[in-house]
């Protein structure tokens, strides 16, 4: 199983914190945002990751991870020149993937959950993880039945089907790769995981695509206050009284 960090894009919500550096390389109480997303790959027990990256600060990401051996692992980069969406990742990613399973993180999400026991067991497909969430229309949504069978997944919907929200974590076999390259731009001109058409539709309709829900903290830190809850979470499971 490889790994695929996606820590470019323009962090439009957050300026002016991340005008002069990269939202994955804010503070997150005690360690740079991207270490987050990092350590939980490395919790899954994988050790070969790909950190894709915006062209502005990219030697910023070099400079604080490096090759990777201080964290026990292999770091390789990549350069997203224009966000182009999620599933660019794999386009991007085709030949450091190869004919392996890849699991894809967003480079603002945090979590406090261990995703191990559905690295090790992966087999072939898709497999998306939920959380229940009280604004599920700021997220992509899956709708599913009483047996986890996926009944439809959209993007930002002004109606939700349901209240989980799909986070920012996904396993995929190498077919993920020839997916992406033929996908077609969303409405809002991105290459989705989660619109239509996307990666997890894509799956869904080959009837490939499992869901989990996921319990522990999930929070997308890409608004001042998800990265402010975030702050807060680690500073009190450290010890810290806020
Ligand atoms: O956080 C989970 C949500 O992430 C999902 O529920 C949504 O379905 C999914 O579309 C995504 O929504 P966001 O609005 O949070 O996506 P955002 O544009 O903020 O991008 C997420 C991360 O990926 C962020 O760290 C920036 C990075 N990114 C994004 C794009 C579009 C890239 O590196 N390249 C890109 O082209």
């Amino acid at each position: 199983m490889k790994g695929i960090v996606l820590a470019g894009g323009k962090a439009t919500r957050l300026k002016p914190l991340s005008k002069i550096t990269s939202k994955q390389l804010l503070p997150v109480y005690n360690k740079p945002m991207i270490f987050y997303p990092l350590e939980t790959l490395l919790k899954g027990g994988i050790k070969d990751i790909l950190i894709i990256m915006a062209p502005e600060y990219s030697g910023h990401f070099l400079n604080l991870l490096g090759s990777g051996k201080e964290f026990g692992a292999r770091f390789t980069y990549e350069i997203q020149e224009e966000p182009r969406g999620l599933a660019d990742a794999f386009i991007i990613g085709e030949n450091f993937i190869g004919d392996d399973n890849v699991c894809l993180i967003l480079g603002d999400n945090i979590f406090d959950y261990d995703f191990s026991p559905f690295i090790q067991n992966f087999s072939s497909g898709a497999v998306t993880f939920v959380k229940q969430v009280h604004d599920p229309e700021r997220s992509g949504v899956v709708e599913f039945d009483k047996d986890m069978k996926v009944i439809s997944i959209e993007e930002k919907p002004a109606n939700p089907k349901s209240n989980y929200a799909s986070v920012g974590f996904y396993i995929y076999d190498h077919r993920v790769i020839e997916i992406a390259k033929n996908l077609k731009p969303s409405g809002r001109g991105e290459l989705e995981i989660n619109g239509t058409p996307s990666i997890n539709n894509t799956f869904l309709e080959m009837g490939e695509l499992k869901v989990s829900i996921i319990e522990g903290l999930w929070e997308d830190a890409g608004t001042f206050n998800s990265l402010l809850r975030a702050n807060i979470y680690w500073a009190k499971k450290n010890g810290f009284t806020v």
